[in-house]
């Protein structure tokens, strides 16, 4: 064990981030405190329950058992610690950047700092967040000097829930430092705690990397939408053609359609980077503004060409009986949060439409409002009048729809009477 990891590490945030975060760090070695202002995951992790998809109970419970995790709801009590990394949301509020849990997680850290201490922002955010706003709060609350008596940097999460093939160890990790000694300071914590640390030499330049992967997938997304709904409109197969252009060995990347952008990344990030050149430069980023605006409409598209099909059967929207297949917003994870799936439900739900839906992975807690729960099975699929499969996780077996009227976004069900986005 290095030095490193024996030492205590403040998490603050336990969400989607911070979770596994705090129990690598328990694994190497680390002194852990979890803190978070939700008293009911604080609740659950404290019993052993984890709410994060990629971190079972027994990882949570084991952590509990070494007696090298607590997690609770404020840092009251403590009397320093040796690193911090904040992992706190950083939403949009009417479209535009909201870093108060930012801010407020710098004060309630700032007030514990002690010298040598070192604190790290992994929240994804616009570039010079790091130097203009967190450190100048740490700086307020502590009395401290950053660079002189403490580190700061930046190291963004790239952590990707569902995937079975890259982990928060095994992805590398950009790190950062607002000087040369916190860079060194930073990419020693991460050392510890992944396999390959990427040291970038500012805070802003990590920062933009985060936002420029997010933006490039964004965009890329947008494009093959914008593309499928024009191909329809011409009578030609997206999915064909996308497939065909896949098999270029260089100089293409395969995105796929879809009916929409979820989760709190994509369609959130982009626009801290367009708010950003705003607020800086007085202009605006096309690509961010263009992708936003029709990634956004997907949904709408993804009704109208719902009430297309129903008009083929004589049939309104209103007391229609729709079957949504997959509510999150990606597969084989239970996240709702801003997923197409559930704009596609509200949609359908204001138009009249009797909305059942089937996501094993979304819990009670997240499930949407007025729309009623139900298996995928042959019972469910005889009852409604069309399907629409939104998302495929990899534990739902979509034969039940086989010959069925259904609106497939996904291009995942068997040939029959399916309809392709
Ligand atoms: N989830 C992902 O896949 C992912 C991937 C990469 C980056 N990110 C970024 O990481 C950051 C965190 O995202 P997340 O998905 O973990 O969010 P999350 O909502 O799951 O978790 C954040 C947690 O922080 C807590 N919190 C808020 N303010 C606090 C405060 N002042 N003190 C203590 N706890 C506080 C909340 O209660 C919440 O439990 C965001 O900036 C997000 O964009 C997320």
């Amino acid at each position: 064990m290095s030095p490193v990891t024996r030492s205590r590490l403040i998490v603050v945030g336990q969400g989607y981030v911070g979770l596994p975060l705090a129990m690598r760090a328990v694994e190497v070695g680390f002194d852990v405190v979890g803190v978070d202002v939700d008293q009911s995951r604080v609740d659950a992790l404290a019993s052993g329950i984890s709410f994060v998809e990629d971190v079972a109970d027994e990882t949570v419970a084991g952590a509990l058992a070494t007696g090298r995790y607590d997690v609770r709801t404020s840092l009251d009590g403590l009397d320093g610690f040796d690193h911090a990394i904040i992992s706190v949301p950083t939403p949009l509020r009417e479209s535009l950047p909201d870093l108060s849990y930012v801010e407020a997680a710098a004060r309630s850290i700032g007030r514990l700092l002690q010298p040598g201490a070192t604190v790290v922002l992994e929240s994804t955010t616009s570039p010079g967040t790091t130097a203009e706003v967190l450190v100048p709060l740490l700086e307020t609350a502590s009395g401290l000097s950053a660079g002189r008596d403490f580190h700061v940097g930046f190291s963004p999460e790239r952590i990707d829930p569902g995937n079975p093939d890259w982990s928060f160890t095994s992805t590398p990790k950009i790190v950062s430092g607002i000087d040369e000694a916190s860079l060194a300071r930073v990419t020693m914590l991460y050392d510890a705690l992944v396999d390959v640390t990427v040291p970038v030499a500012g805070t802003r330049e990590a920062e933009l990397a985060k936002l420029i992967e997010n933006t490039f997938r964004h965009v890329n997304i947008a494009l093959v939408n914008e593309l499928a709904v024009a191909a329809h409109d011409l009578g030609v197969n997206i999915w064909q053609a996308l497939e065909a252009a896949g098999t270029k060995p260089f100089g293409f990347m395969k995105f796929l359609p879809g009916p929409g952008v979820g989760g709190h990344c994509l369609p959130v990030d982009p626009s801290y980077l367009s708010w950003e050149v705003r607020r800086k430069l007085g202009r605006s980023l096309r690509f961010v503004e263009l992708a936003n605006e029709v990634n956004e409409g997907m949904p709408e598209y993804v009704v109208r060409r719902l009430e297309a099909l129903l008009n083929d059967e004589a049939r309104a929207v209103r007391g229609a009986r729709v079957l949504l297949v997959g509510l999150a917003y990606k597969p084989d994870s239970g996240d709702v949060r801003e997923a197409p799936a559930v704009r596609v439900a509200r949609l359908l739900a204001s138009r009249g439409a009797l909305v059942t839906a089937v996501d094993p992975h979304v819990s009670e807690r997240d499930w949407p409002a007025g729309v009623v729960r139900a298996e995928l099975d042959d019972a469910s699929v005889e009852e409604a009048d069309v399907s629409v499969v939104l998302t495929l996780h990899s534990d739902v077996d979509l034969s039940p729809l086989r010959g069925r009227l259904v609106l497939d976004t996904r291009n995942v069900v068997d040939e029959g009477s399916r309809v392709v986005l």
